[in-house]
């Protein structure tokens, strides 16, 4: 896929609004996580030293239309003010008069965050009127927003029917980093986890007749196991996916995708800090239990198949991986993937946070830094921001 790339614009002199995924996790006042603000430097820098007004547009959260205090962008100007090494001019709203006449009064290099565009409904709904105002800014749409392309937002999708639009670096770099398993190295393996099934489902089943294996941790297992008639103790299990879940296993039976679900399991009384834990077989978990991390036989029945894998994408963490005593199973399975020559595409949010946690960032090939993102495009799905920058 071509993508219409920033380098190809005539920026100097002009005012330029970029969209960019700030949506990076908070302590307090403070950004806990710049992975996602770092990522879209290369193309600031280009557009600054273009001789460009930058005008950034952002979401940050889900404050579904309203004013949420704790979702403005101030912490994330403050830490992109130290890592520009210049001001950033941070606005109390991303539209209206006032937000026109300061960017209209601003001159070439300087840069203007515009406050979270999720304040307004428009942006979600890809109002066109909406879309105008936000494009009304500048001249031309950069879009390095990766995280946010499977979006169909104003911010994303709408303002490029009213300004020249191009893709920004990090936008490129993700879409060749992932377009490298689009003709995979097989055997091609997937690991999926992390604390909710809902939100992997679609996943699960689009990447059977992808793959050639699965292997499946974190909550997402405990719901698989439940759906088979597993007994999983206390463990959180989603029973209104049961029968989308026996359909599942049925396709990848038919397309002979190996499904691998852990044999034992780490289990605890409660997600806490402190207390006892046991090693327990996955499928008969007692009562008062729950279960919290993979177990030492499947970690190496894991290790196996990734060490055998070509290619390898990882979304979601196989266990509580922030606390200590539920971390082994996703600390050692990250261990192998790093000591690995597999070609290994990590999805963002919590896998990457973990891979970047125990220090391994280097030695994987690509960390994304989109989780719903990288997931759509790894799953063959439309990405609609996509659209607008194609060559
Ligand atoms: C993400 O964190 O995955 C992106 O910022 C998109 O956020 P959303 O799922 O709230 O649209």
């Amino acid at each position: 896929m071509e993508l219409r790339g920033v380098e190809l614009a005539s920026v100097e002199g002009r005012t330029v609004v970029v969209r960019v995924d700030f949506n990076v996790p908070l302590s307090g006042k403070r950004v806990a996580d710049d992975t996602r603000i770092r990522a879209s430097l290369p193309t600031l820098h280009h557009l600054l030293e273009g001789g460009a007004k930058v005008v950034l547009l952002s979401h940050l959260g889900r404050p579904e239309g309203h004013v949420v205090d704790e979702l403005r962008l101030a912490p994330v100007a403050l830490r992109l003010a130290e890592l520009l090494d210049r001001p950033v001019r941070q606005l109390d709203d991303c539209i209206g008069e006032a937000v026109t006449a300061t960017v209209g009064s601003g001159n070439p290099g300087e840069v203007f965050l515009l406050e979270n565009v999720r304040f307004h409904r428009e942006e979600t709904t890809n109002e066109s009127g909406f879309a105008r105002e936000l494009a009304r800014l500048g001249e031309i749409y950069v879009n390095d927003a990766f995280a946010t392309v499977h979006r169909a937002h104003a911010s994303t999708v709408g303002i490029a029917d009213h300004l020249p639009a191009y893709a920004g670096y990090l936008m490129k770099r993700e879409i060749v980093a992932l377009s490298a398993v689009e003709r995979p190295e097989r055997p091609y393996v997937a690991i999926i986890g992390g604390r909710k099934a809902r939100s992997k489902l679609g996943a699960l089943r689009d990447l059977i007749p992808r793959v050639d294996e699965i292997l499946i941790g974190g909550g997402v297992a405990l719901t698989v196991l439940a759906a088979e008639g597993a007994c999983v103790g206390d463990s959180e299990v989603d029973e209104e996916l049961f029968e989308e879940i026996r359909s599942i296993r049925a396709t990848a039976d038919r397309e002979k995708t190996r499904i691998h679900l852990p044999e034992d399991l780490v289990i605890g009384a409660d997600l806490s800090a402190e207390g006892e834990t046991r090693i327990s077989d996955a499928r008969a978990i007692p009562a008062g239990w729950q279960g919290f991390d993979i177990g030492p036989r499947t970690i190496e029945r894991f290790a196996d198949r990734i060490r055998a894998a070509q290619t390898l994408v990882w979304a979601g963490p196989l266990g509580a991986f922030e606390i200590e005593r539920f971390s082994t199973g996703t600390r050692q399975i990250g261990e192998v993937v790093a000591d690995s020559d597999v070609y290994s595409v990590i999805g963002g949010g919590e896998t990457g946070e973990a891979i970047g946690r125990f220090g391994w960032a280097d030695r994987v090939s690509y960390i994304s830094t989109g989780g719903g993102a990288c997931l759509a495009f790894l799953r063959g799905k439309q990405l609609p921001a996509l659209e607008a920058l194609r060559m």
